[in-house]
């Protein structure tokens, strides 16, 4: 049995380090009450970090409120700046040789080289140990080398998980299955088909209580970076005739290292009226929305525009990936759409006859929606799953966060040295006025 496998079936003890903090409220503990709920996960405990002192029913109420999630948790609280505390924190784990222990920073990105550093020195890093990270990876190439090379002084790249959610939505996954498992569009996944694609991540909210980490974000590097790249990265590559679900890794990377580098003069960046007062900065120069056009090398690719957007206040929340295929002529449709939420099903655009004594097309959609009675796991519930049976597809590996920061490179560096061309938009925007 290989190690991978062992490490699948022990018993697992997660150790969530900021667990009363805004992600592990909103995601984590909705997750694991899901994935608890399953009963697949007996053996699951978890060891819940804070600075404070903290009551499990208190923290429950406000997400989930389940007793069996809250029976699973047990507080510990510490400071995370003190090397001794992670002794006993280690102390507190008692990791026996059967069980693997994962552990998640849920904690602003910032802190994140310290703790890292800490767990390692108190020896938390051993053989079964998984380290679960979240983005943002560096905020441009050379500080997410500097952090992928100091997380790997202390963990190997087999241990270390690095989450991009938007990779493990449901209809992310499905992106896959319906390349690979329809014919009819396994022909024309090429540039003599296909004029243009569109990844695009549109949100109604504003930037909500998050002004600091926002202000050193932006859209460009909080969503598209990461989440947007990765989508482009699933629609762009190959997927062999012996696909195996292990090898995403490597095939989304080569699709990547076909991208060329983003071109300053094809990119958007603008800011919704009034986030400057949100955040209490007049002068700040943080792009809410942020759009790239990206082209390939790869002959199957060549020519074909590659747009990525995102934005916040936008006139709607939706994620799809837009796939138009080429026309003959105008009077003809072309669309194929993702749509990755909030309703995650797949849609063509069609044009059939008007019924009536008159010869008119209209224009009908083909569409395949999960029912709303269906529940679809959680991006996070699938993170936490594939993190406990040591599956890594839906985790973005070190080479590929660096390979998205350099194809972003001249952007990000030439909107951090020259703000000349961040526009205002009204809050509520279409994406069309601003592209
Ligand atoms: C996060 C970003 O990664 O993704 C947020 O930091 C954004 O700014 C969120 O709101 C969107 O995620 P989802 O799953 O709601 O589309």
């Amino acid at each position: 049995m290989t190690n991978k496998r062992i490490l699948g079936s022990m018993k697992t003890k997660l150790v969530i380090i900021g667990i009363t903090g805004d992600l592990s409220t909103r995601k984590l503990l909705p997750a694991l009450e899901q994935i608890i709920a399953t009963g697949d996960f007996d053996d699951l405990s978890i060891i819940g970090v804070s600075r404070r002192e903290f009551d499990i029913d208190t923290l429950l109420a406000s997400s989930v409120g389940n007793t069996e999630l809250a029976r699973r948790i047990s507080p510990f609280s510490m400071d995370l700046s003190q090397e001794v505390d992670y002794r006993r924190l280690k102390d507190f784990i008692d990791l026996g040789d059967d069980e693997q222990l994962l552990v998640y920073l849920s904690v602003p990105p910032v802190v994140t080289p310290h703790i890292v550093e800490f767990l390692g020195q108190a020896g938390l890093n051993g053989p079964n140990v998984k380290l679960l990270l979240e983005k943002p990876f560096g905020v441009d190439l050379e500080s997410a080398r500097r952090m992928i090379d100091h997380v790997a002084k202390y963990y190997s790249e087999a241990q270390i998980y690095r989450i991009d959610h938007y990779l493990a939505k449901e209809m992310t996954q499905n992106i896959i299955a319906f390349r690979a498992g329809n014919a009819l569009f396994d022909h024309v996944w090429n540039a003599s088909a296909i004029e243009k694609i569109e990844v695009v991540a549109l949100e109604k909210i504003g930037i909500e209580n998050r002004a600091q980490f926002y202000e050193q974000t932006g859209a460009l590097r909080d969503v598209l970076q990461g989440h947007l790249i990765q989508l482009l990265a699933l629609i762009l590559m190959e997927i062999p005739r012996d696909f195996d679900w292990d090898d995403m890794a490597t095939l989304r990377l080569k699709a990547l290292n076909q991208l060329q580098s983003a071109d300053p003069g094809r990119a958007v960046r603008a800011q919704y009226s009034g986030y400057q007062d949100e955040v209490g900065n007049p002068g700040s120069l943080t792009e809410t929305f942020a759009s790239i056009e990206l082209t390939s090398v790869n002959p199957t690719w060549r020519g074909v525009p590659l747009v990525l957007a995102t934005g916040k206040n936008m006139d709607r929340k939706t994620t799809e990936v837009r796939v138009y295929f080429r026309k003959n002529h105008e009077a003809q449709t072309n669309r194929l759409i993702f749509k990755i939420q909030p309703f995650e099903g797949v849609e063509i655009e069609l044009y059939t006859k008007k019924p009536g004594y008159d010869r008119e097309f209209e224009r009908q959609r083909l569409s395949f929606e999960y029912p709303e009675e269906i529940k679809l796991p959680d991006a996070y519930e699938q993170v936490m799953v594939d993190a406990i049976r040591s599956k890594k597809s839906l985790f973005a590996t070190g080479h590929e966060v660096l390979r998205a920061w350099e194809v972003l490179q001249p952007v990000q560096q030439s909107w951090d040295m020259d703000s000349a061309d961040l526009t205002t938009y009204s809050p509520g925007a279409d994406l069309y006025t601003l592209l």
